[in-house]
């Protein structure tokens, strides 16, 4: 079964009189455990893309399933369930909660899974340990680096065991080495954890790590590439 299947694909803008067609008929598709990177020029339907598998949007047409799962079928509460146990999101911006340390950021969707304070906080603290911050898990957001506030997502996003990681330009804000850094860790936590993971990236050395490389133009998959 693939990780992700998507066939047809579209996703239509109303704005005013006139409309976007921010994905025009786009079909992929993604073997489990596999880490694929998605590339293309701004406005090519990339976090649109995004959004429709990780349930944050519908599709105006076309199907679309993450390990069997068909999700253009799903309610609005079926969807929220599935963003809460079934994929875990990674931003550009971080999105982390201002108030609260690295470890307590990472506790927030166990916390919405319901698992009870005490494993909450182990599972919390082995997570912080796993993406290198054992040493910095009672700060503050705005007390961690760049690079460390996009591990903590990282963290975050894993909590909940997801089948399915979506990161949409994670190291768009980093510097090269910092970016690279956070590059690496995916691509570990991808071998390891055997969590397929769609990766956007503008950055064609980032792309590079992934085995397998889509490249969108107007909302449409222009072209595929795998390693050997
Ligand atoms: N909510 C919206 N309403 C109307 N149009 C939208 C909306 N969201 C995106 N679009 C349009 O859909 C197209 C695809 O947008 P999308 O954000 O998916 O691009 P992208 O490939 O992620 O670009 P970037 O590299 O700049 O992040 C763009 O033309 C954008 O203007
Ligand atoms: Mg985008």
């Amino acid at each position: 079964m693939a990780a992700i299947e998507a066939e047809n694909l579209t996703r239509v803008y109303r704005v005013g009189d006139g409309e976007v067609r921010a994905l025009d008929g786009l079909s992929l598709s993604v073997p489990e455990g596999e880490l694929a990177a998605v590339m293309g020029p701004s406005g090519s339907g990339k976090s649109t893309l995004l959004a429709l598998l990780g349930g944050l949007d519908t599709a105006t047409a076309g199907r679309v399933s993450v390990h069997g799962e068909a999700l253009e079928t799903k309610s609005a509460d079926e969807l929220a369930t599935y963003r809460r146990d079934s994929v875990g999101f990674i931003f550009q911006d971080f999105f982390l909660l201002g108030h609260l340390t690295a470890e307590e950021n990472v506790e927030v969707p166990l916390k919405l899974a319901g698992m009870e304070r005490p494993e909450r906080l182990a599972r919390a603290r082995e997570l912080i340990e796993q993406v290198g911050l054992g040493h910095r898990g009672g700060h503050l957001p705005n007390q961690l680096s760049g690079g460390e506030r996009q591990r903590v997502a990282i963290a975050r996003a894993l909590s909940n065991r997801p089948k399915l990681v979506l990161a949409d330009e994670p190291t768009g804000n980093l510097d090269e080495k910092t970016g690279h850094e956070i590059a690496d860790m995916l691509v570990q936590l991808n071998a390891e954890q055997n969590i397929a993971m769609l990766l956007v990236t503008h950055n064609p050395v980032v792309a590079d790590r992934a085995q397998r490389q889509f490249r969108l133009g107007s909302g449409k998959l222009i072209e595929e590439t795998v390693k050997p």
